[in-house]
């Protein structure tokens, strides 16, 4: 059984999260930097760093939600990034950001799936994805995808969470995310059950060495992970 954010509800892991993101696009930007105390910003850019000498081109920023990662990737000097999600709630906050900061000529948000992206083959030099493999209905199919249309040669960046496993990170990073998480995330994103999906996502989704296993199985080679801030969060690194 996958981990879904409304338990009550039948519909599929895909429209319980594209509606759940919707519900608190207005306030995600706040609540991440708030529940990561800003980290989760040093994290997307040491992610970024790992395509520096690739200098790619042509960027697809899977899951872009308000266009974060796609922003950070900016330092490597592509003619273009295209971001996709599924959550109009949140590519809608990611435009606005975007035409504030005269950088929608540059980053194009769309609505798009990572389970069957409208891209032909080969088209992208990077494919990258901050904190959205974990949301994917069907983690294969849509790294699987990713793969498809990164060209021969290109690198696809993951950021994602992890478990940490030594104490007392371990410890301490479980109290944090299981009780003082999910009740910041209620009171401000006004959603009951986002911010309690989201440790339960973490839990249910493989890391290090078993994510590396599903990059292998679906076609990326040299592979790598690397671990953030004792464990909470990792780099993976595939090439195609
Ligand atoms: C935690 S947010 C991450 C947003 C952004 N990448 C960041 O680092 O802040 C996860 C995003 O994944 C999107 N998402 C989940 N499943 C998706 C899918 N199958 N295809 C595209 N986007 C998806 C959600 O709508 C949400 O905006």
């Amino acid at each position: 059984m996958s981990v879904v954010p409304y338990k009550d509800k039948e519909d599929p892991k895909k429209a319980q999260v594209a509606e759940m993101f919707n519900n608190i696009s207005p306030k995600y930007d706040l609540l991440n930097h708030v529940l990561s105390l800003g980290i989760d910003i040093i994290w997307r850019k040491k992610a970024i760093k790992m395509l520096q000498k690739d200098q790619p081109k042509l960027i697809l920023d899977i899951a872009t939600g308000t266009g974060d990662f796609a922003i950070e990737a900016l330092a490597l000097n592509p003619d273009k990034i295209i971001g996709v999600d599924i959550s109009e709630g949140m590519l809608e906050e990611g435009r606005k950001k975007m035409k504030k900061r005269k950088l929608d000529h540059i980053i194009d948000m769309q609505m798009g799936d990572s389970e069957g992206l409208l891209f032909e083959d080969n088209k992208f030099d990077a494919v990258i994805v901050s904190f959205g493999v974990r949301n994917f209905e069907n983690l294969e199919k849509g790294l699987a995808d990713m793969y498809r249309v990164l060209k021969p040669g290109g690198k696809t960046v993951i950021l994602e969470f992890s478990k940490p496993k030594a104490f007392p990170m371990k410890q301490a990073y479980s109290f944090y995310s299981n009780t003082i998480l999910p009740q910041i995330g209620k009171i401000v994103s006004k959603d009951n059950s986002a911010y309690t999906y989201l440790p339960e996502s973490v839990q249910a989704f493989p890391d290090g060495e078993d994510f590396l296993a599903v990059l292998k199985k679906v076609g990326f080679h040299s592979t790598v992970c690397k671990p953030l801030t004792f464990g909470i969060s990792s780099i993976y690194v595939g090439e195609k």
